[in-house]
């Protein structure tokens, strides 16, 4: 009888400090991720918004916007400049030296912060152009082999998980990255098959469109 209540009080005792311990692995995570939050606001606000502006809306055409940027896409960047994989003279020349010292840790919290600011639409450009762009975003062009970029960035250039948002981006960006793709500087399978009919009106009228979408 007497032991049959020791281990009872055994059994509760252990219980009482598992939960301790469990609530306490909680409290770390929490912590942990705080902590991985504020060092990414720190870095976001003192060294990256430099080039890409408060909170990721970027003033000047040659630094991306990355205001609501997909997570997922934003960290696969960093990681491709960090590898040195993504070529492009602009990325060697401003993003593989600010990727090299980032931890795993904080690009996934640099993406996160970035991703859920909330972007805004660009400037309208000529109405020609935009009417342009829309049908060739829409609709592709198939004389030219010209898939539809709603088929994979969204209808409304909003992006997914897997495909990056455009919609609002700068034209003078976009247009570079397409260039950069079609001559493989920006050595991407798919979209170097995509931007590969492409011409430079072509990119000119479907930048000037995506500028011009909101969120
Ligand atoms: C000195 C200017 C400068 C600073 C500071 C800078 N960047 Fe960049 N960043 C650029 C330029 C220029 C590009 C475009 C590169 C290209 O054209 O390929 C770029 C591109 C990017 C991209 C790719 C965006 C896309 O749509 O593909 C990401 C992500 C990015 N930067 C994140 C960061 C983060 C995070 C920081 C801070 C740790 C940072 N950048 C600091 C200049 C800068
Ligand atoms: C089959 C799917 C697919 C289609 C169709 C497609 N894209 Fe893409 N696009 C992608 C993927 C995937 C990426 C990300 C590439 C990477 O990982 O660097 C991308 C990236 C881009 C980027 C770079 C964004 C940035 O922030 O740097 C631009 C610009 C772009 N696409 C424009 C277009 C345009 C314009 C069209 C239509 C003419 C188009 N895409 C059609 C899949 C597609």
């Amino acid at each position: 009888m007497k032991e049959r209540t020791t281990n009872k009080r055994l059994v509760s005792l252990s219980g009482a400090i598992l939960l301790a311990l469990g609530m306490s692995a909680a409290y770390a995570e929490d912590a942990n991720g705080a902590l991985n939050r504020i060092a990414a606001e720190r870095v976001a606000v003192g060294t990256c918004a430099t080039c890409h502006g408060p909170r990721g809306h970027s003033y000047s055409p040659k630094f991306p916007v990355l205001a609501g940027q997909h997570a997922k896409y934003l960290v696969a960047q960093l990681q491709a400049f960090k590898a040195q994989t993504r070529g492009d003279p602009d990325a060697l020349g401003y993003m593989w030296g600010m990727a090299a010292p980032l931890s795993d840790e904080l690009m996934a919290s640099l993406a996160d912060y970035y991703s859920r600011q909330i972007p805004i639409a660009g400037p309208t450009g000529a109405a020609a152009l935009v009417t342009r762009g829309k049908d060739i975003y829409q609709n592709g062009d198939s004389a030219a082999a010209i898939p539809p970029c709603a088929a994979c960035h969204g209808a409304l250039a909003a992006g997914t998980d897997d495909y990056p948002r455009l919609a609002g981006q700068h034209v003078q960006y976009l247009i570079k990255q397409l260039r950069s793709f079609q001559n493989n500087m920006r050595n991407v399978a798919v979209m170097h098959g995509v931007a590969q009919g492409l011409q430079l009106g072509d990119m000119e009228a479907v930048a000037t469109y995506l500028q011009s979408l909101g969120p």
